[in-house]
């Protein structure tokens, strides 16, 4: 047998643990692991290094329907660039998008975009609206489709659902997991006259308050209960909810972000001010703490960046006229092996939150482990290179990180993709590989 690529001496991230050893990949798919395993057309020494599953972003806006992005901004070939020189190999799409992903045609088209314009692989949600309330049976078992997306709070964009009927309809249809952004639009909407109006940045986490975080969990959670559908909260914020989700894991699966394992309030607003401001918003130091120990214990099913480009423009204006959302996908994995390295998490963790969590919870196909049979795709990563985060490194086409000028102690140095090496040491190489994603339905 004469392979297409050895992976040869890293040291392997597999399910259950760590060996250092060899992995053959025959068609794109991994087709042995272990010691001589013979000839192959392409060699690469991994020596010193660490190959994790291929890490999925299951949260991003990368701002294009399928008809390009927003210049300036993002489409999804700068947006999955920045994703494959961060070694993330696979990202899921979010809805609010112009055109928005919210029926047959527009899901169609987007899918079809993805050969020739992505440089990683692309699973993307179905936006729910008050006019497919009924249909999200069809519209999850569209091609590429990882889940239906319900925000329920407003955000970026005009997507909304907000009152417990029109979600209990939509529960009731199709058989998939559910995303919710969970806050609850009424109490945001009841609060903003009052606290929404201007003053400084900091003003976000007042106004989009811990209650709104929780209101819009606990509603959910019991609509998920009722009808016996499962859901998944999104970048869950609160210490609150973490707690309350942990009673609730056999229905509601617990998403938590980068940002919020690694920002808090009040210091995030005078260090960044609008540049630290997103939804569900930075808290104080007590819901960190907690977002770290529902990491530790299993609450949390995955990490995801929720990449959100906006324009300096808008990210410099003041409160509360400022663009919510934050870059994230390019800074994700450096930003977590640094945690490694601080001994916050293990690897092996690293790799269940940021691969094997996000492939079981939306029932990715031949991703998030190591395996004979998956896809072979490789995050590798020197666990000692020291490196800093920095402006002109990503790639997103509005050109900024709230990590600017952050030391990290661990760095992606190859991103591998179905057997091929899309980037090397920071360069990418060959045209863009992305393939849409294959669903469990
Ligand atoms: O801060 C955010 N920005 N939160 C979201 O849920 C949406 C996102 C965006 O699209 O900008």
């Amino acid at each position: 047998m004469s392979y297409d690529l050895i992976l040869e001496s890293g040291t392997i991230v597999l399910p259950w643990g760590e060996r250092e050893t060899d992995i053959a990949v025959k068609n794109g798919k991994i087709a042995a692991i272990g010691s001589n395993l013979g000839k192959a057309e392409e060699r690469f020494n991994a020596k010193g290094l660490h190959i994790l599953p291929g890490l999925i972003d299951p949260h991003v806006h990368f701002r294009d329907g399928g008809q390009g992005g927003v210049e300036g901004v993002e489409d999804m070939r700068s947006g999955s660039l920045g994703a494959v020189l961060g070694g993330v190999t696979a990202c899921f799409d979010m809805p609010n998008t112009n055109p928005a992903g919210v029926d047959v045609e527009s899901l169609q088209a987007k899918h079809d975009y993805i050969p020739g314009h992505s440089w990683c692989d692309i699973g993307f949600f179905a936006g729910a609206t008050a006019d497919n309330l009924d249909d999200t049976g069809a519209l999850e078992a569209l091609p590429g489709v990882c889940a239906m997306k319900v925000f329920a709070g407003s955000t970026t964009g005009s997507l909304l659902v907000a009152d417990d009927a029109s979600i209990e309809r939509l529960m009731r249809s199709g058989r998939r997991r559910v995303a919710f952004h969970s806050e609850d639009e009424e109490r945001l909407q009841a609060r903003k006259a009052e606290f929404g109006k201007d003053g400084p940045y900091s003003g976000h986490y007042v106004w989009r308050d811990v209650e709104c975080a929780f209101k819009g969990t606990r509603r959910i959670t019991a609509i998920a209960e009722r009808t016996g559908r499962p859901a998944h909260i999104l970048h869950v914020s609160t210490a609150e909810e973490f707690e309350f989700l942990r009673e609730h894991k056999d229905l509601v699966g617990c998403e938590v972000l980068v940002n919020h394992l690694l920002q808090c309030a009040p210091d995030v607003y005078e260090r960044l001010g609008g540049y630290g401001v997103m939804n569900p918003p930075l808290r104080e130091k007590r819901h960190m703490d907690a977002a770290w120990a529902a990491l530790a214990d299993g609450t949390v099913d995955n990490i995801g960046s929720d990449h959100a480009p906006h324009p300096r423009e808008n990210k410099e204006k003041p409160w509360p006229e400022v663009a919510a959302g934050l870059t994230g996908v390019q800074t994700m994995l450096p930003l977590m092996l640094t945690k490694v390295n601080e001994g916050r998490l293990s690897l092996l963790r690293l790799a269940q939150l940021m691969s094997e969590g996000p492939a079981r919870i939306y029932g990715a196909v031949g991703k998030g482990r190591i395996v004979t049979g998956n896809d072979a795709d490789f995050s590798v990563v020197d666990l000692q290179a020291r490196r800093t985060i920095e402006n002109k490194w990503i790639a997103s086409q509005c050109g900024w990180t709230p990590f600017d000028g952050t030391g990290c102690i661990g760095w992606p140095m190859a991103t591998i993709i179905r057997g091929q090496v899309v980037m090397y040491e920071g360069q990418v190489t060959g045209e863009p590989v992305g393939r849409p994603v294959h669903f469990r339905s």
